[in-house]
């Protein structure tokens, strides 16, 4: 499935704009700076392909990219803290709110949480609204390169006990690197299994 050219498809900013609902989706979502587009970029092997920055709040469309003929990876606007507009910013987080209960191709919300500060309440309440759209989302722990191991076990144990209590959540944790490129394969195979 990633064997071949992933391309940038379209950038969407209102319902009424997103593509056909005719391939599987996956989507990238958490809050602003997680390493939601440099994850992306790593899965498909180009670096430029989604838009990567160090100011929160950098992706502000929802844009769709196409990974095989019939796979779509989605990368999110952020939400949390961003560096623009707070009306804009409004504007975004209802998008995306409407994008992750209302996507009937969206097979897999994948929720990335910065491994050095693990589920935070704005996490849960984007948990939450999957688990009430039966949403099956994962947890993608991000930027792992930074901590030791012993302190991304810590992590990893909180993060397991709060997923305990979303319905929705799939168990198994995937931790990454989008630099030293950890946990990209095992990315890559859970989403080449999708159906
Ligand atoms: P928004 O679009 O603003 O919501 O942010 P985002 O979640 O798309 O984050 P982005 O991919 O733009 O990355 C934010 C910053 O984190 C950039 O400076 C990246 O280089 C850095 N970053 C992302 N992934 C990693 C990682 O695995 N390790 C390290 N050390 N830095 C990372
Ligand atoms: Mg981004």
């Amino acid at each position: 499935l990633f064997a071949g050219q992933s391309e940038f498809v379209k950038g969407v900013v209102a319902m009424s704009g997103l593509p056909p609902a005719d391939r599987i989706e996956v989507c990238f979502a958490g809050r602003s700076n997680v390493g939601k587009s440099t994850l992306i970029n790593a899965l498909t092997g180009r670096k430029g392909l989604a838009r990567a920055s160090n100011t929160p709040g950098r992706t502000q469309e929802i844009n769709f990219f196409t990974i095989g003929p019939e796979h779509y990876l989605v990368d999110l606007p952020g939400y949390g803290y961003a560096n623009a507009p707070l009306a804009v910013v409004e504007k975004w987080q209802k998008l995306l709110k409407q994008y992750l209960s209302g996507r009937p191709t969206l097979r897999r919300a994948f929720v990335l949480v910065d491994t050095r500060h693990g589920i935070k309440d704005v996490d849960e309440e984007i948990m939450s609204l999957l688990d009430s759209a039966a949403v099956t989302f994962q947890v993608v722990l991000t930027k792992a390169d930074k901590l030791r191991e012993a302190e991304q076990q810590k992590v990893l144990a909180q993060v397991r006990d709060k997923l305990a209590r979303h319905p929705a959540a799939y168990p198994e944790i995937v931790m990454t690197s989008s630099e030293k490129g950890d946990g990209i394969a095992t990315l890559r195979a859970i989403i080449a299994g999708l159906e």
